[in-house]
């Protein structure tokens, strides 16, 4: 089936080239030409793990291309993914101008049965909204909702092996479309659930801000924790072993980030507010996380007193491991806390300092975690890398000015760093 993807940003080139993995012909399209250009070196804008592979092997074999213009080739698609931004208003909903530019700019190529799916993160009401636009043009063009449910950082494998697949359309040609796009994956078994677009829209906004008020109620038991003081890995491993509770999502740490909680949630209690819905928890939820930064800060303090002109070595920039991504990152935030303190930051992160260098203009980086610690007076770790956990303690211990180290992440071995000599704390 040949496929076009508008937008080739994180989801649209995961999803795209893991198509083109599954037997179909796909185009991803950007208007950034020099993003196209790269892409079609195989130069990829992101880090993902393992998706630098996909995208070689189905450009090799021709099934992915990419391409700069609205052209000819859209007019050979059984179906249009639009995965474009949806960045947040200052009135807390989503920016929908670019998923209707999208539209706009796409009507003229397509051919009469191509289904345009929406994929981009959307308020409920958004496929009907296209729809009427297409109507009030005399276009029947069928529309479709169909939301990622991709995690950073472990992306492929959940492309591969979906919890889910959700479609909402109530229009027969383009629900037989995308179960046939998604055919090699449910021979396999895997659940694809067809329901009406809005419900479909609302169900990536619910599942997220489900998630995300785990998180804020873990981190605030976490908080509890330290007051009593229980100890919160323990407590998080007997309450996971509930199934109805679930071990995932239980790990108290620094406050959630990346593209999509913070900016999801913003937009439910808004769409909520607009329904004149009082969403009281989700409210919680987002002042909970924001104060979490603030609070961090806090902690430092009392562990390491005024951090005016302190040395503090800070590892992890990114909003969590295994991705380059530092949107929304508590790691900036608290940084930035920090700085306002006049503290002396020199940092690492195995792949978030070029993206981080833009941003942080006072802060020093090293070029590995081990040179981050020298001299330090601290240690704060606020991105849970696999590689943190196999530091060298001991040479960390010998080379830092005053052997503390604060984990936000609980990644650490307690007994480990203590036995060497250090003073260590953790979250909860
Ligand atoms: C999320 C959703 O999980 C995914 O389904 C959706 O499509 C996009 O948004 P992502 O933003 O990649 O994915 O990150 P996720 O793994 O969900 O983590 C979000 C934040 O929560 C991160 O800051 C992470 O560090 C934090 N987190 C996660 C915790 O603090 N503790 C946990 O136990 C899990």
């Amino acid at each position: 089936m040949n496929i076009t993807f508008i937008g080739s940003g994180y989801v649209g080139l995961v999803s795209g080239t893991m198509l083109a993995e599954l037997g179909h012909n796909v185009t991803c399209l950007d208007t950034n030409a020099a993003k196209i250009a790269d892409l079609k070196k195989g130069i990829l804008p992101i880090y993902e793990p393992g998706l630098d592979q996909y995208l070689a092997s189905n450009m090799a074999n021709g099934r992915l291309t990419f391409s700069s213009t609205y052209d000819a080739q859209l007019k050979e698609s059984s179906a249009v993914f639009i995965t474009v931004w949806t960045p947040t208003l200052e009135s807390g909903e989503a920016d929908l101008s670019f998923i209707f530019d999208a539209v706009d700019n796409l009507i003229p190529f397509i051919n009469d049965d191509c289904v345009i799916v929406i994929k981009s993160t959307v308020p409920p009401g958004t496929c009907g909204k296209v729809s009427d636009m297409l109507k009030a043009r005399n276009l029947n063009y069928a529309v479709a909702s169909n939301p990622e449910f991709l995690r950073e950082g472990s992306a492929i494998a959940d492309f591969i092996s979906p919890l889910r697949i959700v479609v909402g359309s109530s229009n027969p040609n383009a629900k037989k479309v995308l179960e046939e796009i998604y055919a090699p994956q449910t021979s396999k078994g895997f659940l694809l659930i067809n329901t009406d677009p809005a419900t479909s829209e609302l169900i990536k906004y619910a599942s997220n801000a489900f998630l995300a008020t785990k998180l804020a109620f873990i981190n605030e038991i976490a908080n509890l924790c330290e007051k009593i003081p229980a100890n919160i890995e323990e407590l998080t491993h007997a309450m996971g072993l509930d199934p109805r509770i679930g071990k995932e999502f239980l790990k108290a740490g620094p406050g959630f980030g990346g593209s999509c909680f913070p900016k999801d949630i913003l937009a439910l209690s808004t769409i909520a507010k607009n329904y004149k819905t009082d969403f009281q928890v989700l409210d919680a939820v987002i002042n909970s996380n924001k104060q979490r930064p603030s609070f961090m800060v806090e902690k430092i303090k009392n562990i390491l007193g005024t951090l005016q002109d302190k040395n503090i070595a800070v590892l992890g920039l990114t909003f969590k491991a295994n991705t380059d991504d530092i949107r929304s990152s508590p790691a900036i935030d608290i940084i930035n806390l920090l700085i306002q303190e006049k503290a002396n930051i020199l940092s690492f992160d195995p792949e978030g300092m070029d993206n981080a260098r833009a941003i942080l203009k006072s802060v020093s980086f090293a070029n590995s975690s081990a040179e981050a610690c020298v001299n330090a007076d601290g240690l704060i770790i606020l991105t849970e890398w696999e590689e943190f956990k196999n530091m060298n303690f001991k040479e960390i211990y010998n080379s830092m000015k005053n052997p503390v180290i604060i984990d936000l992440r609980n990644i650490l071995k307690r007994d480990v760093l203590t036995n060497i000599g250090f003073e260590y704390h953790s979250v909860g």
